[in-house]
């Protein structure tokens, strides 16, 4: 049976269709990496502009494997009372008040069978965030991809260009 015949014989069969290609479309918005929604227009260049250090929202970025991404608490320290008129600064308070984190979408990532350490890149290979990440203090809008592909040629490139080890057990452990 054709498509045409098969459909006209189960039509409840386009409501399957229409159901998953909508769901797919929706979700394939806030899944990671594809070009993903924020919860809220955040805007690096007036923080850092304020005196704010990468390490004040990223807490992991020198010490630790994970950057990580900023709690609501943080926020919370600058924002409980409004300091500006931004419908995007309202968003913060009415998160805190339902009780909910600010549910952030980590865009940079590696897959789990990759072994990517910040201490190791920033603390002991003196790499700038910027390397990899961009000039992140002039952004006005939040990242929507990864400004350098953390694909496994783009860390060999870069490895290359530094004569850093090339063991296959250094990345996948
Ligand atoms: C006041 C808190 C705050 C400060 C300070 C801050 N960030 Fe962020 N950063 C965030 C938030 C919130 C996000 C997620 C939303 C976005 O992408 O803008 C983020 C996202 C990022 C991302 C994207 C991560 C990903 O998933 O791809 C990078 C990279 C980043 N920040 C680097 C930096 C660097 C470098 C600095 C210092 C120059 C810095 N940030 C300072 C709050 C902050
Ligand atoms: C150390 C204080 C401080 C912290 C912490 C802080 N902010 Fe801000 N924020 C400011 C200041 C100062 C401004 C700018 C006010 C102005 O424009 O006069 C601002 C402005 C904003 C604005 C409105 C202006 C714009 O251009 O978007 C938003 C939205 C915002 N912050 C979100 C956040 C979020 C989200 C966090 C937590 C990840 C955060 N802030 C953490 C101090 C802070
Ligand atoms: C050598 C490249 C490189 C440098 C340098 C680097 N990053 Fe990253 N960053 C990555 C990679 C790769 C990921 C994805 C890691 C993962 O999935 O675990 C990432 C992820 C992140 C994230 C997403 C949240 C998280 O927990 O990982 C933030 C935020 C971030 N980096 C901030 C920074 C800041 C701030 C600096 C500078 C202090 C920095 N990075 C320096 C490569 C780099
Ligand atoms: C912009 C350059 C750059 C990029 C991109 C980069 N690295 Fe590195 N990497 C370095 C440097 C420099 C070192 C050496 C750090 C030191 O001196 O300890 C290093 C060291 C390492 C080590 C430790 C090696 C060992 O001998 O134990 C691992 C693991 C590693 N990187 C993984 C990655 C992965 C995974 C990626 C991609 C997601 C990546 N790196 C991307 C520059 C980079
Ligand atoms: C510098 C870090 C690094 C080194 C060294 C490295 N890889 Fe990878 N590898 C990655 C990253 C990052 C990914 C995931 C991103 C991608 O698929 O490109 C990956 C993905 C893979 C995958 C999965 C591809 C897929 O389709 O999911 C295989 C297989 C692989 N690597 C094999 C190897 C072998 C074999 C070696 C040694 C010759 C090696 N890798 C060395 C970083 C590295």
């Amino acid at each position: 049976m054709d498509l045409v015949a098969e459909l006209k014989s189960k039509p409840w069969l386009l409501g399957f269709g229409l159901f998953f290609g909508l769901g797919f479309l929706l979700i394939g918005g806030v899944l990671p990496g594809r070009n993903p929604t924020q919860p809220l227009r955040y805007n690096h260049a007036v923080h850092i502009s304020n005196g704010m250090t990468c390490e004040d929202c990223h807490a992991g970025a020198r010490g630790n494997e994970k950057a990580t991404l900023p709690g609501i608490d943080i926020c919370l320290g600058c924002h409980r009372e409004p300091l500006t008129k931004s419908p995007e600064e309202e968003k913060i308070r009415a998160f805190a008040r339902s009780g909910q984190e600010i549910p952030w979408v980590q865009v940079t990532r590696v897959p789990r069978h990759v072994y990517f350490s910040h201490r190791r890149h920033v603390t002991l290979g003196g790499l700038k965030c910027a390397e990899c990440h961009g000039p992140m203090e002039t952004r006005t809008e939040p990242v929507r991809r990864p400004f350098r592909p953390m694909t496994m040629n783009g860390c060999m490139e870069c490895h290359e260009h530094r004569k850093v080890s090339y063991d296959c057990n250094d990345c996948h452990r």
